[in-house]
């Protein structure tokens, strides 16, 4: 049986722990897992299947021989090597903003559109933002079942989201500390209507990529996708709250339904229990839940809902091994 040789270049990082963590856990036959980190932290450890490994700083001659990469590191450096990556041979399959909107890359959610990573198959596959992953999983079964004529969303995005320079920020915020921060204003006890940097249009970079990304992963060039994102003082978790323009008007009763038999999704949906997801209680969980699913009563085309993920698992970690483990399932073997 093959035994695959597996990378993970940002292994320190929230996202690149996770993914060890899951990577553990799953029932893959891994004959060497390495470990990358920056200058800055090379040489720390992280135990995997009961081995010590060193992280070690990327260079030529530390990563030829893998089948397979997982990039959890910035835009810079993915775009720095993720092509010697694929000149050598690895496949990468890259976490990071830098790919996604580029031509002929695949930008999967296996769930919607595994297809397109072949056969033929890809030297590099992007794996979608964590905001547009979770409204998409809920868009691709409205869409099938009614057509989709607009989406307008409001995110709710935990620090976590920021990496762990936010994580840490709201920790020391929270214990009254000031220090380095990602975000232009306390987070802590707050609300901040900014995720990423803004465009010259007003516009967050992560509203443009809720719309350009959840547009390439449908399949609906056009669809317009109106996006405010917004950052919460939450640990682990984001939320999406949407309101969803169908051809074709569903009861609230029929989309849940529907998106309790889509793989990968929960709905968590009763009010007079008070169920709907949360952010807590959904951080560790793999899926997508959804819940306040309502038909509009002026305008029944139009259905909402509330769609939380543990954005560092299927917003980023589990995405990224499902986008593996799809490759291998459709016949991919690696070098
Ligand atoms: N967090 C999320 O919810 C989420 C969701 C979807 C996608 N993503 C994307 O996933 C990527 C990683 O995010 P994250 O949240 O895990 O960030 P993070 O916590 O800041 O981790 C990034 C890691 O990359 C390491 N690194 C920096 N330079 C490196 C280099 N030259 N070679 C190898 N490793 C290097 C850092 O090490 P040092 O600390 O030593 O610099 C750090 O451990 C980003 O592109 C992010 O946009 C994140």
């Amino acid at each position: 049986m093959k035994e695959w040789k597996i990378g993970v270049v940002g292994a320190l990082g929230l996202v690149g722990r996770v993914l060890l963590e899951i990577l553990e856990k799953r029932d893959l036959p891994i004959g060497e897992l390495r470990p990358f980190t920056s200058a800055r932290t090379a040489g720390e450890t992280v135990t995997f299947r009961g081995k010590v490994l060193q992280a070690r700083e990327l260079e030529p001659g530390s990563f030829e021989d893998l089948d397979v990469a997982f990039f959890a590191i910035g835009d810079d450096i993915s775009r720095e090597w993720a092509p010697r990556f694929q000149e050598a041979g690895v496949l990468v399959i890259d976490k990071s903003n830098a790919f996604r909107m580029e031509e002929g890359v695949p930008l999967v959610v296996p769930e919607i559109n595994g297809e397109a990573l072949g056969p033929p198959f890809p030297s590099l596959v992007a794996s979608p933002n964590c905001t547009t992953i979770q409204l998409a999983m809920v868009l691709h079964p409205l869409r099938q079942a009614a057509g989709l004529r607009s989406v307008a969303v409001a995110t709710y995005q935990s620090v976590s989201g920021s990496g762990q320079k936010g994580m840490e920020a709201l920790e020391r915020e929270s214990r009254g500390e000031e220090g380095e921060s990602p975000y232009p204003h306390p987070i802590f006890q707050n609300v901040l209507p900014q995720c990423d940097g803004f465009l010259p249009d007003g516009s967050t970079k992560e509203e443009r990529k809720l719309r350009d990304e959840t547009r390439k992963i449908l399949g609906l060039p056009h669809l317009p996708v109106t996006a405010l994102a917004v950052r919460v003082p939450v640990p682990v978790g984001h939320g999406v709250a949407a309101f969803v323009e169908l051809e074709q008007p569903l009861t609230a009763e029929v989309a849940r339904a529907l998106l309790a038999r889509s793989p990968g999704l929960e709905v968590w949906d009763d009010p007079q229990t008070f169920r709907y997801p949360t952010p807590r209680a959904m951080a560790g969980r793999d899926g997508v839940a959804v819940g306040r699913i309502r038909q509009d009563p002026d305008r029944p085309e139009v259905l909402s809902f509330f769609a939380v993920a543990d954005n560092l698992r299927k917003g980023a970690a589990t995405n990224a091994l499902q986008i593996f483990e799809t490759l291998v399932a459709k016949g991919w073997r690696g070098r």
